[in-house]
This record gives structure tokens, C-alpha cells and sequence, in this order.
């Protein structure tokens, strides 16, 4: 039985004039993790920048249509808050560099004002970096700076900053190009780890790695959805010529 987390209901996506995300609707669920796949180009990145409404602050940045969190729409409220619910992470690691590692995974809280006491704060930062699968790596130097670490403990320290704020939906946007394939395979686990407690939206462009990690996938083209399903039964037998052309490397 799948539960709806997120609707996505008739969404256009423009940048000034040029429309980037043409009329998509598509349905999130809860408790899986769901892939955005497509070319370069094709809007993957404009969607989930939509989901968390950072597209409007591009400039020219602006949508058309509904995006539902359990039936709340998210435009009806403030961003800050939509922000806090749905937890996004970047391509490029980013922890904030003259930040401890415990700073930054209570960060949100930090940066939104928001007074924990001691007691609370240790609790998120032991919680979230066990969650990330980092607390073991980096419990005896909590503060030192999130910058000392590898490239893929950056990232999971990123997915425990996301975490910490308790999010609904945890957006991801290509999290492992910039890692080596250790890094990579240990982030594709904790996707998977993850799924008991956050829905997850991933955006790759690593075919393989939809195959692993994703229990559905929505393939994108030229802004538009071209077909939406789960990941084996997409994989094995794509319901559009388009999809197929992109999956044997035909375009893309
Ligand atoms: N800040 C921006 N201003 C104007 N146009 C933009 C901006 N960002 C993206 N675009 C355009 O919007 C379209 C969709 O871009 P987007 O970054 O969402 O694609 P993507 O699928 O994430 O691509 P990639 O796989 O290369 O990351 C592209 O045509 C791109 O040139
Ligand atoms: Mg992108």
C-alpha cells in the first residue's frame, strides 16, 4: 500500500519567459525513494528547487500549479517553513566551512533562531549523525571543523544537517557525482537506510544508481514528464519510446 506524501498538480516552471517545466504532474510516496531522471538540461534540478520553493528566488524564477504536502499547499505558506518540512542536498558538499561539525548539523536551527538547550541540541547532532551514518567517524571530534573531513563524510554531514530538522521530504540532487565510488556506495546504503523514516526525492543522472536505490523513477524530457513507474518495471520495459532511448544511451 503506498501513501501520498506530495502532489505535484499542473506545474509550469518559468525562468523570465522561457518555460522550463511544462504542465508536470506527479505524485510523491511516502516512505520511498523516488528518482528524478533525465538529460541535462531536461528540469530536474527547477523541479525539486520548486518542491522547496528556492526556484523563486532565481532571478525570473516563477511557477504555475500546486504542490501539495499532504494536502497543505506549499505556497499558501511561508517558505521558511516549507524549507524546514522538505530538506534538500546539494551536488557539491557544502558544509558551512567556519562552522563545527556539531554547528553545522544544527545549523537549521542556528540560522532560523530557533533556542534549543544543551540537552536538546546534543540529542539532534548524536541523532542526525547516526542517521547519516557518521556519528561512529566523528563523535570524538564533534568540534572541529565539518571542513576536515573526506568529501563523502562532508555529504553525509549535509544529509545530517537536512535530517536534524526533522524533514517530511529530503530532496537530493545528484548528492554522489562529486565522490569517489566508496563514498558513493556508502551514500546509496544510507538512501536506502533512510526509507524507514523520510521520503526521499533523488535526482541523478547515474542510471545504475536509480536502479539501486530507487523504488520509482520519473523520467524527464525537455521539461516535460515523459513516463512515471516503478524503477524495475521502468527499467525492463519502458512504457515510451523516449524513456527506452535514454535508458540504452541513445540521447542524454
Ligand atoms: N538560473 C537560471 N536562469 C535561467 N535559466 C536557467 C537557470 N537555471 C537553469 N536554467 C535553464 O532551465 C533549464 C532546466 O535546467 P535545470 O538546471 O533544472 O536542468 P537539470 O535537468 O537539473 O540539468 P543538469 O542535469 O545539467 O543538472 C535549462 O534549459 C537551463 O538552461
Ligand atoms: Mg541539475
Amino acid at each position: 500500500m503506498e501513501n501520498i506524501i506530495l502532489k505535484i498538480i499542473n506545474l509550469n516552471a518559468y525562468y523570465g519567459s522561457q518555460k522550463v517545466l511544462k504542465n508536470v504532474n506527479l505524485e510523491i510516496y511516502e516512505n520511498r525513494v523516488t528518482t528524478i531522471l533525465g538529460p541535462s538540461g531536461c528540469g530536474k534540478t527547477t523541479l525539486i528547487r520548486c518542491i522547496n520553493r528556492l526556484h523563486e528566488l532565481s532571478p525570473g524564477g516563477r511557477i504555475e500549479g500546486h504542490i501539495l504536502l499532504k494536502d497543505e499547499d506549499l505556497y499558501q505558506i511561508e517558505p521558511m517553513l516549507v524549507r524546514q518540512k522538505i530538506g534538500m542536498v546539494f551536488q557539491k558538499p557544502n558544509p558551512f566551512p567556519t562552522m563545527t561539525i556539531y554547528d553545522n548539523v544544527i545549523a537549521g536551527y542556528i540560522l532560523s533562531g530557533i533556542k534549543l538547550s544543551k540537552e536538546e541540541k546534543d540529542k539532534i547532532v548524536e541523532e542526525s549523525l547516526i542517521k547519516s551514518g557518521l556519528w561512529d567517524e566523528v563523535k570524538e571530534s564533534l568540534f572541529k571543523r565539518g571542513t576536515f573531513l573526506s568529501g563523502g563524510q562532508q555529504q553525509r554531514l549535509c544529509i545530517a544537517r537536512a535530517l536534524a530538522m526533522k524533514p517530511e521530504i529530503l530532496l537530493l540532487d545528484e548528492p554522489t557525482s562529486a565522490l569517489d565510488p566508496v563514498a558513493t556506495s556508502i551514500i546509496e546504503e544510507l538512501i536506502i537506510e533512510l526509507k524507514k523514516s523520510v521520503t526521499t526525492v533523488l535526482v541523478t543522472h547515474n542510471i545504475g544508481q536509480a536502479g539501486r536505490v530507487s523504488d520509482y523513477t520519473a523520467f524527464f524530457y525537455l521539461g516535460e514528464l515523459i513516463e512515471f513507474g516503478k524503477t524495475t518495471e521502468m527499467f525492463t520495459v519502458p512504457r515510451s519510446k523516449k524513456t527506452e532511448e535514454y535508458l540504452i544511451g541513445k540521447i542524454g
